[in-house]
């Protein structure tokens, strides 16, 4: 384990962002753009610094972990744009600009989100070509792209869009709540903490223990999420804010109110912080991570 930081993980994603996207034919130039404006819009990186650290703890090299890094903010970007859409939660503004569809049309949105989806496995595979002869670190890379498609997939992300989408205009259970947001939100962080730890030598405790960790943060951060949409400044998160209740959304705040929602988010950062105390001495980034959601303000 290294002490880098938070920043130095977020410069060194920002630094490498499009190395992974292959020089796309001049013909589809205007695809390229749709997906380079949004990944270069801004955003916090915060799967893509999990995967870094996770790989840092765990004794990988971050280096070698970079096109992981890169696969899970082209498929979170991917999300957004989609997750944007008029089809979906129909939103104007991402990460301090208008949303991909008010840019290049919803045609080329859908087509910007398939893209980047696609481009991160391009990334993965072709980085496996490169250790044929390896197969111990060949494991290590299947695990990871294992995750990563898990988290994304249909028993993953996909899976709590639909049910997000599909519990609009009713009054869901916290139970179902919490699925919801497990899926959509916290399956990526998972796949980001365990195929970080994937990419390093990781023991079995340390898989468990960080998946506890990744729920309860997963669930702590849409929670957050939730209440940014209710209090927060337009300006600093760079989205409009009341766009759950527009949609008649479920979330925490809409079943619970705030302060329950407040208690919640304590709660869960407890969890989190407690699931990984076996390795205080090293998983400084991790707790402080969780602890400092309540605080955010974008
Ligand atoms: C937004 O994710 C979608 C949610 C799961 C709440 P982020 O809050 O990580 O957004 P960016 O990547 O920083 O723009
Ligand atoms: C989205 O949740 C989670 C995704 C998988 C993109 P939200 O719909 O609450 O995210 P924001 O508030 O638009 O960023
Ligand atoms: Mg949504
Ligand atoms: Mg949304
Ligand atoms: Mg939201």
């Amino acid at each position: 384990m290294t002490d880098r930081s938070y920043e130095d993980y977020k410069t060194l994603i920002d630094n490498h962002l499009m190395d992974f996207i292959p020089n796309i034919d001049n013909k589809s130039i205007s695809l390229y753009e749709a997906m380079k404006y949004s990944l270069t819009a801004g955003g916090k990186r915060l799967r893509p610094a999990l995967l870094l650290a996770a790989c840092d703890f765990a004794g990988g090299d971050i280096k070698e972990a970079l096109p992981y890094a890169c696969a899970l903010e082209y498929i979170h970007t991917y999300s957004l744009i989609h997750d944007d859409l008029p089809a979906m939660d129909n939103d104007d503004l991402r990460r301090g600009l208008p949303t991909n569809h008010k840019v290049y049309g919803e045609a080329i949105a859908i087509l910007a989100g398939d893209g980047l989806l696609t481009c991160a496995f391009e990334a993965i595979t072709k980085d496996m070509m490169l250790y044929y002869d390896s197969p111990e670190k060949i494991k290590k890379r299947v695990n990871a792209a294992y995750e990563i498609a898990k988290g994304a997939g249909c028993k993953g992300m996909v899976a709590g869009q639909l049910s997000d989408i599909e519990a609009e205009n009713a009054i869901a259970s916290n139970e179902m709540l919490e699925y919801i947001h497990l899926n959509k939100t916290g399956a990526l962080f998972k796949a980001a903490v365990k195929a970080g730890l994937y990419l390093g030598n990781p023991t079995d405790d340390m898989i468990s223990n960080f998946e506890k960790y990744s729920d309860n943060l997963g669930l702590a951060y849409q929670i957050a999420d939730d209440i940014l949409d209710v209090i927060g400044n337009p300006d600093e998160l760079g989205k409009a804010i009341g766009s759950d209740v527009k949609k008649n959304k479920n979330t925490y705040t809409s079943i619970n109110g705030l302060d329950a929602a407040y208690a919640r988010l304590e709660e869960l950062t407890e969890n989190a912080v407690k699931a990984i105390e076996d390795y205080y001495d090293n998983a400084e980034f991790f707790k402080k991570l969780v602890m400092d959601l309540a605080k955010r303000n974008k």
